[in-house]
This record gives structure tokens, sequence and C-alpha cells, in this order.
């Protein structure tokens, strides 16, 4: 039986560029086909509003994660399809999140190498002046990003076209009976 009615969170995690907001962008509108609330939170997004003011020091990342991960369990226990996406470079910070949100949390770890991410629309520019010392703490520039260990889907966005990928997660959600395919296939 399907518990279309049970919110959880698909968090999003990887490179600037890697293709998070791309892929969330396609889910949406088939997670709403399929009969769900959703709600998005990305990062570039929430730090115009929610998390204006905050930097790139690790102390400013882990809060601006942390609020997004407050809102997604916010929404989530009440039913909604939450699709958050941000760099949430920190492994320690991201099992916080899970921690809180409990089983309805899957973590989709976008994965591309970055010389390829620093090639995709939109993102050059920032890679050149990151390279070029220009921005400081940039992820996988000049500061870190922890990969996830057991991420629930795991797509890699340099080999699969985003509607292969986007198609990974539905399959992982309709394995978990949140989501029915039928709906939209
Ligand atoms: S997070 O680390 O706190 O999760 P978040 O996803 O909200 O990051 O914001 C990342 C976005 O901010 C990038 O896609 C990029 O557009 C922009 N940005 C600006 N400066 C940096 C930086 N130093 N490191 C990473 N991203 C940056």
């Amino acid at each position: 039986m399907s518990n279309a009615s049970q919110g959880f969170v698909i968090w999003f995690t990887g490179l600037s560029g890697a293709g998070k907001t791309t892929l969330a962008q396609l889910l949406e509108p088939r997670l709403r086909a399929a009969g769900l609330n959703v709600e998005m939170l990305d990062g570039d997004v929430v730090r115009t509003n929610l998390s204006k003011g905050l930097g790139f020091s690790r102390e400013d990342r882990d809060t601006n994660v942390r609020r997004i991960g407050f809102v997604a369990h916010l929404l989530a226990r009440n039913g909604v399809a939450v699709i958050c996406s941000a760099i949430s470079p920190y492994r320690k910070t991201r099992d916080e999140v899970r921690a809180q949100i409990g089983p309805g949390f899957i973590e989709v770890f976008a994965d591309c190498p970055l010389d390829v991410c620093a090639t995709r629309d939109g993102k050059v520019e920032m890679y050149e002046r990151a390279r070029r010392g220009e921005l400081k703490e940039f992820t996988g520039v000049s500061d870190p990003y922890e990969p996830p260990l057991q991420p629930e889907v795991h797509v890699r966005t340099q080999e699969e076209a985003p509607d292969e990928s986007a198609r990974r997660i539905l399959d992982f959600l309709a394995s978990r009976s949140l989501l029915t395919l039928d709906a939209i296939r």
C-alpha cells in the first residue's frame, strides 16, 4: 500500500554545480503529479531570506544547514514532500539533520567531478574566481567537501542524464512506499 500522505525529505548534497538544483526542479512537478504536497528549500534561495547575512565559514554553513533541516522537519511531519538542495559539505551536520528528521530523511549524493562542476552553466566565473583566490572558502577549491558514506541514492551527474537521475530517485521513493509511480509513468 502506498503511504503518500507521509512526509519525507529529499536531501541533496554535493558541490556547487553538481546538479542539485536541476534535479530538485525536475523532481518537484513529478512529485506534485503523484499527488504530493511539495516544498523546495534551495541553498541559494534560503540565503536570500532565512539565512540572509550568513557567509561560508564552517559555523555559518552549519547554521544554514540546520535552519534548512529545521524547516524541512516541520514540513515533513505535516505530510509535505520536502526537497532540500544545499551543498551541506559537513557529514556531521548532515547526520545531525538526519537524526532530527528520522527515517524520512533521504540523502541523495549529487556526485560530479570538480572540473566538470566548474564548466556548468552559471558556475564558470565563480570557480575561476575561487581558483584565483578571489573567492575565499570555496567548496572543493579552498574549503572541504565531505561526501556521504552511505547515501540512500547516489547519482553521478557527469555520467547520467538528469532525467535518469530523477528516475532513480523516484524509484527509491517508490521502493519505500512514499510514492506510487503509476500516476507519473
Ligand atoms: S552551504 O555550504 O551552506 O550548504 P549553500 O548551498 O547554501 O551552501 O550555498 C552555496 C551557493 O552559494 C553556491 O551554489 C554558490 O552559488 C554560492 N557561493 C558563494 N560563495 C561560496 C563559497 N565560498 N563556497 C560555496 N558556495 C558559494
